[in-house]
């Protein structure tokens, strides 16, 4: 059976920095409470124009590259993404017309922080299966259009920043390459701890201005709650996976984190004891990205050379839903 493995990786973040400071001047809030509380200095904002599906696609230009394969060689496109371009139908149709790939199979995934995880299950489950060869999975997000820039949205606000990872992902049969174990949890009864109410379609009409008014179409969160969760979850899953893999934490080279919070990272590590050389975190300069997180700590790690061919290397992940999981693979 074949297994997955990614060739290729690609991030693309929008110039313009937004720092604490900036966004000091519209809420209040402080560099000294943002960073404290959650690592962050600064996050990238798309500009007038921009879309979801450009970004993805300016991403797997340089994955592509990496992967040395022809663009056409892509017969799948699965977008994970919790801000889709637009409402309908998904993100992953536009990512395909921009890379003008008319055709090939399209899906999105809406899993917020753990999007990518998932997508990169179903990639997996695709190419075991044989159905595809080859399948870009996109994580593509666009908070800074979605914020509310007040006092009163801060704890949100401060958080989330705009980018686009990817990952070219292809069948091997080499049995010491690729995926090695996944596990993936949900638990839909904290579902409204951290979520978008309206526009809803239980709603109607599913839109109004009150709701508007009210600020229930901003993303809110019960911040602690989250992060207890986080905390405890994370270091759960990442046992479990290496159970399935039949290896111990240590044994594992390198770990890639979501980047939601410096210090939920950081338990994460003291838990397992994980030393800081095994991981990277780049939250300081893009805040949360969500779903693109994964693949532009995997790029800017292989830059660093602290991803290298060979390395057993985990990725871990705890998001809205809430939603968790570890995909073990050897790079
Ligand atoms: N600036 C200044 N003060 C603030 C800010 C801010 N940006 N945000 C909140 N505060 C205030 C609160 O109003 C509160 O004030 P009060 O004590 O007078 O009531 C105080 O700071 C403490 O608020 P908490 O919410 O308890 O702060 P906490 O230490 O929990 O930090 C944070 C908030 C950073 C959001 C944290 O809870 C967190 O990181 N949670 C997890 C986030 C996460 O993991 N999300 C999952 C991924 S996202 C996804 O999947 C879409």
């Amino acid at each position: 059976m074949p297994r997955m493995k990614v060739t290729g990786v690609g991030m693309y973040v929008p110039d313009r920095v937004v720092t604490n400071n900036d966004l000091s001047k519209l809420m209040d809030t402080t560099d000294e409470w943002i960073v404290m509380r959650t690592g962050i200095k600064e996050r990238r904002y798309v500009p007038d124009g921009m879309t979801g599906a450009e970004m993805a696609a300016r991403a797997t230009d340089i994955a592509l590259k990496e992967a040395g394969i022809e663009k056409k060689q892509i017969e799948a496109i699965i977008s994970a993404t919790l801000s889709p371009d637009h409402t309908f139908p998904g993100m992953a149709p536009f990512i395909q017309d921009k890379l003008d790939l008319g055709g090939c199979a399209v899906m999105d995934i809406r899993n917020q922080c753990t999007g990518f995880l998932y997508s990169m299950a179903v990639a997996d489950a695709w190419i075991r299966t044989g159905l595809f060869k080859t399948v870009l999975v996109t994580g593509s997000e666009i908070h800074s259009t979605a914020l509310e820039f007040e006092t009163r949205g801060r704890d949100v606000t401060v958080i989330f920043g705009d980018g686009a990872g990817v990952f070219i992902c292809q069948a091997t049969d080499d049995e010491n390459t690729g995926v090695i174990a996944t596990d993936l949890h949900g638990e839909g009864k904290y579902a409204k701890a951290l979520w978008v109410e309206a526009e809803g379609q239980v709603f109607h009409p599913r839109l109004t201005h009150k709701m508007l008014w009210e600020g229930r179409a901003f993303p809110r969160m019960k911040g602690q709650l989250v992060f207890t969760h986080a905390i405890r979850r994370l270091p759960e899953t990442m046992n479990a996976c290496c159970a399935k893999a039949g290896v111990k934490i240590e044994d594992v080279d390198f770990w890639v984190f979501h980047q939601a919070n410096l210090r939920i990272n950081e338990f994460a590590c003291q838990a397992l004891s994980i030393p800081p050389n095994k991981t990277l975190n780049n939250i300081d300069k893009y805040g949360n990205t969500t779903a693109a997180t994964l693949p532009i700590v995997t790029y800017e790690a292989q830059k660093k050379g602290l991803i290298k061919r060979g390395m057993l290397v985990g990725f871990a992940t705890f998001g809205a839903g809430f939603t968790w999981g570890t995909m073990l693979m050897r790079w």
